[in-house]
């Protein structure tokens, strides 16, 4: 299994930062089980959030893996999420949750108040082991309706993220549609 906990320890950019704005845009915006100052609503562009990664230790096992989130480079898209005010110590148990597939990556944070912060985000690219890419919404949501794993039934990582995007009164398309699929099975 992927296990990217040692590039993410090399990738400290903001180590001596006494604290490090986070992103989340999955299960970080509604199981956020970590340390942190603050937090807000807030916004990345040129991202859209996708059921494209594989979860093979939360949401499923290695051999029945479970589909989670990740980002898909869209342009003029807006992805809303949570942002967390951290201090580095945090991204130690951050590192070992996302471990299976995602790479902490800078990106600039939009706030509602209109000011905007760097920050990091934890992002499964096309090109690691466990990304599994599109497929028809039916069969995506098949899949999280039979998958689960250490963390508990993918379902519920679809529902809960649904239902929090709904009270950040965000709509998005993809996750909705998901959702509606998963609840007609
Ligand atoms: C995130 O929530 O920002 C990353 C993906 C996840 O942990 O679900």
């Amino acid at each position: 299994m992927i296990d990217t906990t040692a590039i993410n320890q090399q990738r400290n950019q903001f180590a001596q930062h006494a604290d490090i704005w986070l992103f989340g845009y999955g299960s970080l915006i509604w199981k956020a089980d970590f340390a942190y100052l603050e937090s807000r609503s807030a916004y990345i562009t040129g991202w859209e959030r996708r059921f494209w990664q594989g979860s093979h230790d939360h949401r499923g096992t290695p051999e029945a893996p479970g589909r989670v989130v990740t980002l898909t480079p869209v342009a003029g898209a807006i992805c809303h999420g949570m942002a967390y005010r951290i201090t580095p110590e945090t991204l130690a148990p951050l590192d070992h949750r996302e471990k299976n597939g995602y790479l902490r990556e800078i990106t600039s944070m939009h706030f509602t108040d209109g000011s905007e912060a760097q920050g990091l985000v934890y992002m499964a690219t096309d090109d690691n082991p466990a990304f599994l890419g599109p497929a028809p919404l039916e069969a995506m949501a098949q899949q999280i309706a039979r998958a689960e794993g250490p963390s508990g039934p993918n379902r519920d990582y679809l529902m809960n993220l649904a239902s929090a995007l709904r009270e950040l009164q965000v709509d998005d398309a993809h996750i909705f549609a998901l959702e509606e699929q998963l609840q007609r099975l």
